[in-house]
């Protein structure tokens, strides 16, 4: 009889792990400081494929079933040019296709051969950037491509994402496809590269596929404060479209690249990483399924304990390298609506509007003074809606409402970081409101502190209003190491339009119609 139970006990058991096991799948990202000592060559880029083979070897030990590679991380991102791009590229198979470049000959560069060989042999789902290059056959030209490209577990392409929105890249061709691609663990991806993710296209129009839940992400962010924060700008993102996001990052600190995470769709972070010098960290969790996708209208909380439900096998975080020399830009806010805080009040409510548009910023702040050492930091709002250049040829639309940082009372000093965090300074809750017109404008949450991590512990709602949304941002616990607090909305419709702040034409020119009818009026009465 105690052998039955004991059978039945053990049954049990497999079944509860398989449940678990059907619940999660397991991802890595490596975040990755590129071997530049050797010149940029083929040499560079084998001697990267090396290393990387060496991490999906790492990775599929511990039963990782999907590694994410960063963008440019075989060659670097510098001194890509006419002269060095043909030697650095390789075709890639048309995922269609299915094919294997490790099984099937087909005269692929060695680098494409050897990283379908090492996800074959691992049996590890297999996410690289790479130089792509394309014979086009009716202009008899070869394009070359900033691409990532996914192997399966059997070493096959089954996806190629050609980088959309190039940033200042300009030997490259754009692509202009959606990349999804389904996996046997039965996550369906989306799929796309750095400063895609702030374009409608593709960032936004992939996950019009509802099968999409999840998103690989492949980057080198340069961070520039308050709004591009690599770790805050992937956290947005996944928090505000519900998706999961598997984001590596280039590593190098001192050119402001770095900052890789695993991010779950319900606003949580399973883990992040960031530091301030050089090197490479591999990061792995267990990422829940997303089984519904949460409606809107329900505010999203973040700060729900990450090991309800779920076990986190990561490699021990220990303690971060220094952050103060990670490098970071500003962005030049001299077209944005400032107003200071007054620290000296506890209670602050404030309405500021862009420029002489209706867009206005609300903010809700209660603040006390943590001893009485002089700040060292200033506390700022600000509203803005209008277009900014985001690179060489391309402007963005942009309507943002933010708490910025910064370090003294010019407002072109704000988005700096000195080399200490904010000491002083208690926000014991901080709320950000704005309204946004959801059929031209993706709003996403901005945080980020001192050691340039997001926070979660806030809640973001967002609340249909006559047609628009209403979205508040709410701090669920004390802060006291914030640079920026605030809603990042970007409004796709007014991409590439000149830069400058949007005035509301409607209200202005009403009021010019006005005038002159009451002008007129006036000179015929006078009669
Ligand atoms: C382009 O030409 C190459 C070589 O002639 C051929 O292998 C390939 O299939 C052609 N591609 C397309 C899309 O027609
Ligand atoms: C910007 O546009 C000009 C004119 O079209 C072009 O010559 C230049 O290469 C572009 N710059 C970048 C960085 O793409
Ligand atoms: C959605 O993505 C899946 C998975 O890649 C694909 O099979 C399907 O065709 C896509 N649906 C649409 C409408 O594009
Ligand atoms: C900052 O900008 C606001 C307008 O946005 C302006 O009123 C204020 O004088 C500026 N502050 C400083 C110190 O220049
Ligand atoms: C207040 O300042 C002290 C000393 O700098 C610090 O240890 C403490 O954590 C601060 N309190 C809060 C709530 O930030
Ligand atoms: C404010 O900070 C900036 C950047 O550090 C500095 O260049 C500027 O001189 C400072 N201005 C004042 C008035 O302190
Ligand atoms: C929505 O519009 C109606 C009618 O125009 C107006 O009465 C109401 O106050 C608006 N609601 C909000 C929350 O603005
Ligand atoms: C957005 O589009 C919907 C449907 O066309 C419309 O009802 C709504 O008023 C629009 N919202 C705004 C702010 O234009
Ligand atoms: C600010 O706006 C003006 C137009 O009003 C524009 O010429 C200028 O380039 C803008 N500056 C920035 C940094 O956006």
């Amino acid at each position: 009889m105690t052998k039955y139970i004991i059978y039945l006990f053990i049954v049990l058991c497999f079944l509860i792990l398989e449940i678990n096991a059907q619940g999660t799948y397991r991802a890595a990202v490596l975040e990755y400081a590129t071997k530049d000592e050797v010149p940029l060559s083929l040499t560079r880029i084998l001697k990267n494929v090396e290393n990387y083979v060496y991490y999906m070897e790492t990775a599929a030990d511990k039963n990782v079933q999907i590694i994410v590679f960063p963008e440019y991380g075989l060659t670097g991102w510098e001194n890509i040019n006419y002269n060095t791009i043909d030697e650095l590229s390789t075709e890639v198979p048309d995922p269609v296709l299915e094919i294997s470049p490790c099984r099937t000959p087909g005269g692929y560069s060695k680098h494409l051969i050897d990283l379908s060989c090492a996800a074959d042999v691992n049996k590890i789902y297999t996410v690289v950037n790479l130089i792509e290059k394309q014979h086009d056959n009716n202009s008899k030209q070869k394009l070359y491509h900033n691409t990532n490209v996914v192997f399966n577990d059997k070493g096959a392409v089954i996806a190629r994402h050609r980088k959309i929105n190039l940033y200042n890249e300009g030997v490259f061709t754009p692509g202009d496809q959606l990349v999804t691609f389904k996996t046997n663990f039965g996550v369906t991806f989306g799929m796309f590269i750095c400063a895609d993710l702030i374009f409608k296209k593709p960032a936004i129009d992939i996950l019009a596929n509802s099968t999409i839940t999840d998103i690989v992400f492949s980057t080198a962010w340069f961070s520039q404060l308050p709004f591009y924060g690599a770790l805050s700008i992937q956290h947005g993102y996944a928090k505000s479209n519900r998706v999961n996001l598997i984001a590596a990052g280039i590593n190098d600190p001192s050119k402001k690249n770095g900052g890789s995470g695993i991010y779950l769709h319900d606003g949580r972070i399973a883990q992040t990483y960031i530091a301030g010098i050089r090197g490479t960290k591999i990061l792995i969790q267990d990422v829940p399924k997303v089984a519904s996708v949460i409606p809107l209208d329900t505010c999203q909380d973040g700060n729900v304990a990450l090991e309800r439900g779920i076990a986190i096998p990561g490699l021990p975080g220990g303690q971060l390298p220094d952050i103060s020399t990670f490098v970071t830009s500003q962005e030049d806010l001299i077209n944005y609506t400032f107003k200071s805080l007054n620290l000296d009040r506890n209670e602050i409510s404030e309405t500021i509007c862009s420029g002489r548009s209706n867009f206005c910023c609300s903010f809700e702040i209660t603040v006390a003074r943590n001893g009485s050492a002089p700040l060292n930091y200033v506390y700022k709002l600000l509203a803005y809606y209008g277009v900014s250049v985001i690179s060489t040829n391309t402007t963005v639309g942009l309507r943002n409402c933010a708490l910025v940082a910064c370090l003294n009372d010019t407002n072109a000093s704000c988005g700096g970081r000195h080399k200490e965090g904010p000491h002083g300074i208690i926000f014991e809750s901080i709320s950000v409101k704005g309204n946004f017109n959801p059929n031209t404008t993706h709003a996403q949450p901005a945080t980020i502190t001192h050691k340039l991590v997001p926070i979660t512990d806030y809640t973001f709602c967002e609340k249909k209003v006559n047609g628009t949304i209403e979205i508040e941002m709410k701090t669920s616990s004390k802060q006291n190491a914030l640079l920026t607090f605030g809603i990042y909305g970007r409004v796709f419709t007014n991409d590439g339009k000149p830069v400058g702040p949007i005035n509301s034409a409607s209200s202005f020119k009403k009021n010019i119609y006005l005038t002159i009818i009451v002008s007129v009026l006036i000179f015929l009465l006078q009669d």
